[in-house]
């Protein structure tokens, strides 16, 4: 079971510990969030470029990934940055819009961050279980995109 309330609170320290850079707090999140979840193998946080329509990956751990770069309207990270709504994929295998980064990922969940009303971009995850993600997963990310958001408006 994972204990997302302390996670929380974990997550609410790091993000306003200010003797670290903004990137550093998330490469800290992303550490976290992948060490302490069973079935969070990759986390990453891509952010809008300011000028053209991509996103481009800022913090994560997990496996490297050739996908530092994600043009909008492509892959399940660059439907997010459209639509605006969080996208759970229980089975990356059945969608047809997907970029692969491994092998070994079976599901993934990608939560819009959104400061003052505006998709500036997204918490990505990859699990190597099938269908790993729900409710409580997508409560808790929108919660940790929330407490991200306040130190980056
Ligand atoms: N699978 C994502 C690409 C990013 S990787 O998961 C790190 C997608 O389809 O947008």
């Amino acid at each position: 079971m994972v204990n997302f309330e302390e996670l929380e609170i974990a997550i609410q320290q790091i993000t306003t510990n200010e003797e670290l850079t903004v990137s550093e707090r998330l490469e800290n999140i992303c550490v976290l969030l992948q060490s302490s979840v069973a079935h969070y193998d990759w986390v990453g946080f891509y952010f809008h470029h300011e000028q053209k329509p991509e996103l481009h990956l800022k913090a994560f751990a997990g496996e490297p990934t050739d996908h530092t770069v994600i043009p909008f309207g492509k892959g399940i990270c660059g439907q997010v940055a459209e639509s605006n709504n969080n996208f759970i994929v229980p089975d990356v295998q059945a969608q047809d819009n997907y970029i692969a980064c491994s092998i070994n990922v079976k599901s993934e969940i990608v939560v819009p961050l959104f400061v003052e009303g505006k998709n500036i971009g997204q918490i990505d995850i990859d699990s190597n279980t099938i269908d790993a993600f729900d409710k409580k997963d997508e409560q808790f990310l929108e919660l940790v995109n929330r407490m991200v958001a306040s130190i980056l408006a």
